[in-house]
């Protein structure tokens, strides 16, 4: 099951994964896009919104049947601190970090007692390492998923059932970042499509801790982001990272 299969880089994991031979079920609340993959790849269609929680929990009947679960969706419409409502904020958490936190508990819940061997992929980003401004919603739930998914994993360890956190940085050409039209300082590069959807057929073959698509450069950057914040900003008030916004 790939969550968030409408979009950008789902749908590029939707495809590598139908070459790999998987058989899918696709997930997002936009059926028109769903349904032009699945004629394409075969899947299986099943329109959630992600913010219901009765249809998180339909989700998470669906998923028992399934052998991975790619938990890809996520929103990034964050602004300014000074004009979050509790509306965005309950959206956002909804989205981002509780249903990826529900299905995978449910998920391993389930194969644990089956014996089953599964595993979780879920979506975080380099903006779970490192805070930007106008992005605090997405980095709250990206760091949490972060920390949910290395925890997660070591409940996990004696069991049959994987997890891996999977953080892209900028990708070009398809996704909220290509979408929306950021210039990046030069010099900072960027990945296609393509590798995050190897990087999910990497993490489902080995079930490493972290899976990183981006180059090697910005991955020190983010991590300097998680040891020294105050350092980071500094950088990034010279580099004027104001004028981006973070995915
Ligand atoms: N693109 C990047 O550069 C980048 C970098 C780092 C991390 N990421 C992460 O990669 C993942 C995929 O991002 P993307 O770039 O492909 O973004 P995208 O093109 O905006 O796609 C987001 C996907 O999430 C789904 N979604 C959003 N809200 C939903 C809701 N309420 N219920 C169900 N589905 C919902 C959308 O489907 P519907 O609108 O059809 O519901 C869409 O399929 C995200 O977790 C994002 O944070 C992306």
């Amino acid at each position: 099951m790939v969550t968030g299969a409408s979009g950008g880089l789902g749908t590029a994991t939707a495809l590598e994964l139908h070459r790999q031979g998987a058989r899918l079920v696709l997930t997002a609340r936009r059926k028109e896009l769903l349904d032009q993959l699945a004629a394409t790849t075969g899947a299986e269609v099943v329109v959630a919104d992600l913010a219901s929680h009765d249809d998180v929990a339909m989700l998470c009947e669906r998923a028992k049947e399934m052998d991975v679960l790619v938990l890809n969706a996520g929103t990034g419409a964050d602004g300014d601190v000074t004009t979050l409502t509790p509306e965005v904020v309950d959206f956002v958490i909804d989205v981002n970090l509780r249903s990826p936190i529900v299905m995978t508990s449910a998920f391993a819940q389930h194969k644990v007692a089956t014996g089953e061997e599964a595993q979780v992929v879920l979506i975080g980003s380099l903006s779970g390492l490192v805070a930007t401004p106008n992005t605090q919603m997405y980095n709250a739930t990206k760091f949490g998923l972060r920390g949910f998914a290395l925890a997660a994993r070591q409940d996990l360890e004696h069991t049959r059932v994987g997890i891996t956190l999977l953080a892209p940085g900028f990708i070009r050409d398809a996704g909220m970042f290509a979408e929306n039209d950021v210039t990046l300082p030069s010099g900072v590069r960027t990945k296609a499509p393509q590798d995050v959807a190897n990087g999910v057929v990497k993490a489902i073959r080995t079930n490493p801790a972290e899976v990183y698509v981006s180059p090697a450069e910005l991955r020190l950057a983010a991590t300097l982001g998680t040891v020294a914040p105050g350092i980071s900003e500094r950088i990034q008030k010279r580099m004027d990272t104001k004028k981006m916004s973070g995915s």
